[in-house]
């Protein structure tokens, strides 16, 4: 049997704080997301208020979640938020060009969203139209959502039923518009980033925080663009920076574009290929932030990936344009890999939003279209293990006999990953081995204090394949799991493609 792992944490040496956000989330009007998924309408019979379905929320308010994007996606840049507010039956029914060409009614608007915040206890995070909107368009939402006293949108905000202004940070100028939002080049979308975010004002203390559309997957140079632009600036009146942080999106998938690999039937071969590119986002996220320190070295502007996860065909029978797959315990090894980058990257990635929410992508809640049954997904439980890394500052690892690896045709795979944090007196620890056969035990040698009340949990399953249905709604779901104190510290042992948490108070 393999040797235990030796892995070193210096549990009172504190690195730069994980950003809550990186634990965010996406939500497009885009197949059963938002209707079906969030919203069912106030007369269904499925227990909701203002027609938002109370068990979805119910269950995402165990996941703390810190933000929601809205409404796309590449949908957003075809949004035109005044036919979203006002009295239900007048607003402009549209065609939701890019998700199965069906009808959207506009029933769940800027105020449902609001309110769906509101419920989850999560910050609202708007992505603007750009693509197909107008700088007027996206200013004027700004000032019906944000400023108080009187002008003619705080007029049309309060005949609508919303006195108060709400409080909105994070806002997003367009939408991949190098495709969907516009298919712009680098340099014309950095001239109309400088444009939007000119016209997105602050009023009273509702500061936000603007995220230029960034790049697809390992295109640098849109992110070199971008960052250039920042620096030239002509009137000395306007906020420095123009925006706050660039975004980038990058999705898992096994296959190509064309045939991505099917979610619930796939080999050892294409399970490896798959963590293989999870990994990469480490690559990833090094290379975008190596060319924002030419810029910016001071690392004042952030890193928002906010769309990841994986992406799969869509399960057979349903619409392709929904975008609907199953969600396996491979999709939480991605899920995992990806936070444990996501706290290594801590100093530069200041959000993440996870592609999508609810029945969409890699989601966190499959909705029964039929019953309305509620089903969590493996990926639901890596998000409510690891929420303590919520905010806490980040723990080095240090393995310094290496981590076991393999080879997956020409990339060299570590099948074990950690990470760790401290918060509130109290460390967490998250470990992941990737090895579809061989368990592994890992060495916890603590430096700088002793953990006491220790409590640990593991989510796997017989097989990489499993997944969580209405008839088996526990299949992948998180148990107790038993580590040993050693003389130095813990030592976990991880079965075979397991995610386990160790928690515990420092002394
Ligand atoms: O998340 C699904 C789609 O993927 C989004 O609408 C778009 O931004 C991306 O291409």
């Amino acid at each position: 049997s393999r040797e235990a792992i030796p892995a070193v944490v210096n549990v009172d040496v504190e690195g730069p704080q994980i950003n809550r956000h990186v634990y965010g989330h996406f939500a497009e009007h885009l197949g059963r997301c938002i209707y079906g998924g969030f919203y069912v309408g106030e007369d269904s019979d499925i227990p909701n208020e203002g027609g938002i379905r109370l068990d979805v929320v119910e269950a995402l308010r165990a996941l703390n979640i810190p933000n929601l994007r809205w409404p796309g996606g590449c949908f957003a840049d075809e949004y035109h938020w005044m036919d979203g507010i006002g009295p239900k039956e007048d607003r402009a029914v549209m065609i939701n060009t890019h998700w199965g060409g069906v009808e959207e009614n506009n029933h769940f608007g800027t105020h449902e969203f609001m309110a769906l915040c509101e419920l989850l206890g999560t910050e609202p995070y708007i992505s603007g139209n750009v693509g197909s909107g107008t700088v007027r368009e996206m200013s004027e939402w700004i000032e019906y959502l944000t400023r108080d006293g009187d002008s003619p949108m705080v007029r049309l905000r309060k005949q609508n039923g919303r006195e108060e202004p709400w409080k909105v940070k994070y806002w997003g100028l367009g939408n991949e518009t190098w495709g969907c939002g516009g298919n712009m080049s680098a340099e014309q979308y950095a001239m109309d980033a400088r444009k939007y975010a000119t016209y997105c004002r602050n009023y009273g203390d509702n500061k936000l925080y603007r995220i230029a559309a960034g790049a697809a997957d390992f295109s640098y140079d849109w992110t070199e663009t971008l960052m250039k632009q920042l620096g030239h600036l002509g009137c000395q009146r306007v906020e420095r920076p123009l925006y706050q942080a660039v975004s980038v999106h990058y999705y898992t998938i096994a296959g190509n574009w064309e045939n991505k690999g099917d979610a619930k039937e796939f080999t050892t071969d294409e399970y490896y290929t798959t963590m293989v590119k999870a990994a990469r986002t480490d690559e990833l996220l090094t290379g975008h932030s190596n060319v924002m320190d030419l810029y910016d070295p001071t690392k004042e502007i952030g890193i928002v990936m906010d769309e990841w996860g994986t992406w799969w065909n869509v399960e057979p029978g349903t619409n392709p344009g929904f975008l609907y797959q199953q969600n396996t315990l491979r999709d939480a090894l991605v899920a995992s890999v990806h936070f444990d980058i996501f706290h290594k990257h801590a100093d530069r990635l200041h959000m993440a939003n996870i592609a999508q929410t609810v029945n969409v992508l890699q989601a966190m809640i499959l909705t029964d279209p039929d019953s309305g049954a509620l089903v969590l997904t493996p990926t639901y439980h890596v998000f409510e293990m690891n929420k303590g890394h919520q905010d806490a500052a980040s723990l080095r690892v240090d393995t310094p006999a290496g981590l076991p690896s393999r080879k997956v045709d020409e990339a060299e795979l570590d099948t074990v990953s950690i990470s760790a944090s401290r918060k509130d007196g109290k460390v967490l620890f998250s470990l992941s081995n990737l090895d579809a056969d061989e368990a592994v035990d890992v060495d916890l040698d603590l430096r700088g204090g002793t953990l006491r009340e220790v409590a640990s949990r593991i989510l796997t399953a017989d097989a990489l394949q499993s997944h969580n249905e209405p008839t088996a709604l526990e299949a992948v779901a998180p148990r107790a799991h038993e580590v040993t104190a050693t003389e130095k510290g813990l030592r976990v042992h991880l079965p075979a493609h397991s995610f386990v948490t160790v928690e515990g108070s420092v002394a």
